[in-house]
């Protein structure tokens, strides 16, 4: 604990000399969710609150896209991400030539990226959504069809809330995509009462099984507007951990996928990152413009 204590108290000091932010994604361990971030919420909010960001720098506790949205809507800003290495597997099943390519093959279909890609990624698509506003984004649209990467059952699950067709790509959510239907029916048979939230990103076949379907954010406001004195939460380890803090009359149970790159983030790596003002976020000139046009279509439908 006096490790612990000796790194917020260090970040908390550098926080201020640096003129910096810690914006903090809803996977985040507890420790940095809870005693350093100062903005904390799901991919859209972490976006949203990017855009009016007063400080000199940013650190983004969270993966390397998130970094990029930031940078992206604060390109004067310095932005820095703690471990360079914090991926996605939703963004590494998709490159900009393969976009370039579908958008080939579906002449004038509109390009709907989520924001778990590349800004090269983006910069070749019409607008970005989350899993927050993906419904509202597809709709705002006024077409019959859309193109929907490069999550696979994101894009099933928001195709099966609409009546526009979706054409999807086939990446997965490394974490949401090993939840299965088996496991939430046996969660309601051991743990009777039991309320089931899913995040879009797991099968379409697990959303069946459960009661709610929402981002991260919106799991949080079901718990905190519906109190359900038992619930669990299917989606990345720390989501349960953070919201059960803050609950701690209600019952938890918690199934574990681990997102192993949100988890490269630590209070050490934070603490880091503001001595030595590293890894500075950069996005090259050449897809940057594009790719903020992206976020910022998606900004102004929601
Ligand atoms: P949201 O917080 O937008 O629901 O995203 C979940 C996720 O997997 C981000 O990496
Ligand atoms: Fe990517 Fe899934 Fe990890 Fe989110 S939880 S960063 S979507 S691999």
């Amino acid at each position: 604990w006096s490790m612990l204590s000796e790194d917020i108290d260090a970040i908390i000091a550098l926080k201020k000399s640096r003129n910096a932010v810690i914006l903090a994604h809803n996977y985040q361990t507890p420790d940095i969710f809870h005693c350093v971030a100062d903005i904390v919420g799901d991919s859209l909010a972490l976006a949203r609150e990017a855009m009016h960001v007063q400080a000199d720098v940013i650190v983004l506790a969270g993966v390397h896209f998130m970094a990029e949205t930031a940078k992206l809507l604060n390109p004067s800003k310095t932005v820095l991400i703690p471990d360079r290495g914090a991926g996605c597997s939703l963004a590494d099943s998709i490159t900009p030539e393969d976009v370039r390519l579908l958008r080939q093959k579906y002449p004038g279909v509109p390009i709907v990226t989520y924001v778990n890609t590349s800004a090269a990624v983006k910069a070749e698509s019409d607008i970005c959504c989350t899993s927050g506003n993906a419904k509202a984004v597809i709709e705002s649209l006024g077409v019959e069809r859309v193109i929907m990467l490069p999550d696979e059952y994101l894009a099933r699950n928001i195709a099966a809330e609409t009546k526009v067709k979706v054409i999807t790509w086939t990446g997965h959510c490394e974490v949401h995509e090993r939840f299965t239907a088996e496991e939430v029916r046996q969660l309601r048979e051991n743990h009777p009462g039991v309320v089931v939230l899913a995040h879009p990103e797991c099968p379409p076949d697990v959303l069946a099984e459960a009661d709610f379907a929402g981002s991260t954010a919106a799991m949080s406001s079901y718990v905190a507007s519906k109190r359900p004195p038992r619930v669990v939460l299917l989606t990345e380890c720390s989501m349960s951990d953070n919201v059960a803090i803050q609950y701690p009359d209600l019952e938890f149970i918690r199934p574990c996928n681990l997102c192993p790159h949100m988890k490269t983030i630590t209070l050490g790596n934070i603490r880091h990152a503001l001595e030595t003002m590293q890894h500075q976020v950069t996005i090259d000139d050449s897809v940057a413009a594009r790719a903020r046009l992206a976020v910022e279509r998606m900004l102004a439908v929601t």
